[in-house]
């Protein structure tokens, strides 16, 4: 069946079928060749996008604008005090007036609520651009850059070591099991994904694909990718102290890269990274080429689910 995302938003993956998120990676490579050969798009000519960051951003930001001016839209950024939003004026009332002068809106912030009811009173489609919850844009190009690597995804023994719950265990998770790949997940235990988000994880699994939590750092073994983000999220600078103690143990260092048993492991990272705290300086520049071609993918899968959504 042909995919039509017309007017949908992109608040998490849960809401995509692993058909959807396919269609949406091989039209980012072909949007990533256009760019490539120089050939500039118009689907969103004529198309007003609004950007709304509650959370600093650099490539979020910078991917949302470059990918909707490549294709003839017109981004307005709108920081945290430039409007009223969830301040003096309602979140429901702010969709309900951004719906009507725009096309399409990117929302970064805390709540996943927040994006939910500008998704719900806008009517038009709404991106999540990373909540504390998600961060469905960043696992579009984490998957199109280990497609880039290996040529396929199903089978990829991928493995997240870290903070397991924040939104990108969580978004990792789902956008593996949607997809085919087998995912690990290495963190303490009181850091570990809800169980009620890695039961609906579990039941999407295909035969022979594999979940695993575990809080064994040798569990490294096999792994095609080793996949680690920054140990305090934005918003939780209050916990940092305890959080880097607690995270210690989890670096990804040679020593790890080295426990695979594969010289080809890749090592990957959203960005921004601490170096010497979650990953060290060795690792990070070893696999720079493939950690920066991830972070130019986030403004051709960003394109793509623009293009999809809001696109002419
Ligand atoms: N990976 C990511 O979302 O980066 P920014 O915070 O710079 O947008
Ligand atoms: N977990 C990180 C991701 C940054 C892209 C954060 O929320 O700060």
């Amino acid at each position: 069946m042909a995919v039509n995302l017309k007017g949908k938003s992109f608040l998490t993956l849960l809401d995509f079928t692993t058909a959807e998120i396919d269609y949406l990676i091989n039209l980012s490579l072909d949007l990533k060749a256009k760019k490539r050969a120089g050939i500039i798009g118009d689907t969103l000519l004529g198309k007003n996008i609004a950007l709304i960051f509650e959370k600093p951003s650099t490539r979020t930001r910078c991917a949302f604008t470059v990918g909707c001016l490549d294709e003839g839209g017109h981004p307005e950024y709108l920081g945290k005090n430039d409007i009223h939003l969830g301040k003096i004026e309602s979140i429901e009332d702010t969709a309900r007036v951004l719906g009507r002068y725009f096309d399409g809106i990117q929302f970064r912030g805390f709540s996943q609520e927040t994006a939910e009811k500008l998704a719900k009173y806008s009517g038009v489609p709404v991106w999540n651009g990373l909540t504390d919850e998600y961060h469905p844009t960043q696992i579009l190009a984490d998957l199109m850059t280990i497609k880039e690597q290996f040529g396929y995804l199903k089978g990829i023994n991928f493995v997240y070591v870290g903070d397991g719950r924040n939104n990108m265990g969580n978004s990792l998770m789902i956008g593996c099991a949607k997809m085919g790949l087998n995912c690990t997940i290495i963190a303490p235990k009181s850091l570990w994904p809800e169980e009620s988000l890695v039961d609906t994880c579990i039941a999407m699994l295909g035969d022979d694909q594999e979940l695993i939590l575990t809080e064994d750092v040798t569990a490294v073994k096999d792994a095609d990718v080793i996949y680690t983000d920054v140990w305090v999220s934005m918003g939780e600078e209050d916990q940092a102290e305890a959080r880097m103690n607690l995270l210690k143990p989890y670096q990804v260092n040679e020593k790890m890269m080295t426990r695979t048993g594969k010289t080809e492991t890749i090592f990957m990272h959203c960005l921004p990274a601490v170096k010497g705290a979650e990953v060290t300086e060795e690792v990070f520049e070893k696999h720079a080429t493939v950690v920066f071609d991830e972070a130019e993918n986030r403004m051709h899968t960003i394109k793509a689910v623009m293009v999809a959504t809001a696109g002419r």
